[in-house]
């Protein structure tokens, strides 16, 4: 599982945090974020529309890589495995979620925001952690300080993160991908402008 991960986050620096409100929008979103450069998709479960969009995705574009995020229960994983998932990401860590992880047949990426929930992971045999919500949790300077104790542990920080402070969190060795929604902008979802969703794609990661 560890070597799946490493695998997914290492295809691309940037993970765009995607909510469907639309199921229409699924796929020329996510043809837009693959024209852009972007080769992981995290689609949350906070719409009914999410798992469909996980399939879909899957089928039409091969090329990248295609999660679930916000996964709070076994229930949701379970489900989201079920629609095609290729990796969860979870917003914090549950005793439940991490022993179920270990088991399961894709990788999991439990969040964390605290060094108390790194050692329980790590306990577990996690080395791979988001970080969330990064920019509330102490950011860059945090998991500065993270590598101290863990110097052997990974983060994909997400929350409040903009393309210009992307840069600086992939500036840190610990830190292998960065996420977030600033890559799917709700205004630019709602009017289909699929070429600003690719512009800033590519925008983000030529700034990287
Ligand atoms: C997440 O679940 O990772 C966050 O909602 C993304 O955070 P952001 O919207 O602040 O980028």
């Amino acid at each position: 599982l560890q070597k799946q991960l490493d695998a997914i986050v290492s295809s691309c620096p940037l993970v765009p945090v995607i909510t469907i409100d639309r199921p229409e929008d699924a796929l020329p979103l996510g043809k837009a974020l693959v024209e852009g450069g972007v080769r992981i998709l995290e689609i949350t479960l906070r719409t009914p529309h999410a798992l469909q969009a996980i399939t879909d995705l899957r089928a039409a574009l091969p090329e990248v890589w295609v999660g679930v995020g916000t996964v709070a229960t076994v229930e949701q994983f379970k489900a989201a495995e079920d629609a095609g998932a290729q990796f969860v990401i979870t917003p914090g860590s549950t005793k439940e979620l991490l022993e179920y992880g270990l088991t399961a047949k894709i990788p999991m990426l439990p969040g964390v925001s605290s060094l108390s929930e790194v050692m329980e992971g790590y306990r577990l045999g996690y080395r791979a952690f988001k970080f969330f919500p990064a920019e509330v949790a102490g950011g860059v300077s945090a998991l500065k300080a993270f590598s101290g104790p863990f110097p052997n542990v990974k983060f994909c920080p997400t929350g409040g993160i903009t393309r210009e402070k992307a840069k600086e969190y992939l500036a840190l060795p610990n830190v292998l991908a960065v996420g977030g929604s600033w890559l799917t902008p709700k205004d630019a979802i709602t009017a289909g402008d699929w070429r600003q969703i690719r512009t800033i794609a590519e925008e983000s990661l030529a700034a990287i």
